[in-house]
């Protein structure tokens, strides 16, 4: 696993850009992340969950669409959204309340606070779904292995966790054009957008120096997920794979 001593200051960085985070969002991804969270939080729902845990929930978006997908199979569901960034999970709220004003009965929280050091008992939530925040626990963060102990800690033995994440593609071709991409133009129209260059600039190299499948599913392995089901999207630059706690 990749550590560091020196971790990128993620909070203050999140705190800075969540007003044009789902924008730029958007931008980057063509518009293909919504329909990645789609698929993630279709996987997500085929056990019949009750409790599930949303972790970095960021501005809310995965934890909605779950909402959404449970609203239409009226089944009854528990949604706990969690991140350390106060901005971004105020714009969750904002969010939820649209959301909710059609009545609908899927019980949702947001919760401030930090994955290494989870506020809910051992074996709390059946499932846990995690779009695009895998990377800001592992990657550089000299506290790894922590988040990923409690991520474990917080899930029911036999309890599925699903992740989309950034991947590094396996194409050269693509891999080149994707560096390309992640090199000079992520950071520079991110920053432009979020007035924040450094910001994009970790994000990017992040995104860009990020693991393949393989080396996340041994990352997860090595934390006691077992990989069930594994798929390559948008030509293999981003991944979503489907873990069962041991
Ligand atoms: C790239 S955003 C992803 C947000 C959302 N899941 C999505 O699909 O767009 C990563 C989120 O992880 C949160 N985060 C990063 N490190 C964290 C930590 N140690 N504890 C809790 N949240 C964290 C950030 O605040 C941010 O909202």
């Amino acid at each position: 696993m990749k550590e560091e001593q020196k971790d990128f200051p993620l909070h203050s960085f999140y705190g800075d850009i969540h007003a044009s985070y789902d924008r730029v969002n958007r931008i980057f991804t063509f518009g293909r992340d919504r329909s990645w969270r789609k698929r993630a939080a279709k996987e997500l729902l085929k056990s019949q969950p009750g409790r599930v845990l949303d972790l970095c929930t960021g501005t809310g978006d995965f934890l909605l669409e779950l909402a959404r997908q449970t609203d239409q199979t009226a089944r009854g569901i528990k949604l706990t959204g969690f991140d350390f960034s106060s901005e971004m999970l105020k714009e969750a709220q904002l969010k939820q309340k649209q959301f909710q004003k059609g009545n609908r009965q899927v019980e949702i929280y947001f919760m401030e606070g930090d994955a290494g050091e989870m506020p809910f008992e051992d074996g709390h939530f059946d499932s846990m779904g995690i779009t695009f925040g895998i990377r800001n626990l592992v990657y550089k963060n000299s506290n790894a292995t922590k988040h990923l102990a409690e991520m474990s800690r917080v899930m029911k033995n036999g309890g599925e966790l699903v992740v989309l994440e950034s991947s590094k593609p396996a194409s050269p071709l693509w891999r080149i054009f994707n560096g390309f991409y992640l090199r000079f133009i992520l950071p520079y129209l991110g920053g432009l957008i979020s007035g924040n260059l450094k910001a994009y600039r970790y994000l990017a190299s992040s995104s860009k120096n990020y693991y393949t499948i393989e080396e996340m599913a041994k990352i997860l392995e090595v934390a006691g997920f077992d990989l069930i089901l594994s798929k390559s999207l948008f030509l293999g630059s981003v991944m979503l794979l489907v873990l069962q706690k041991r």
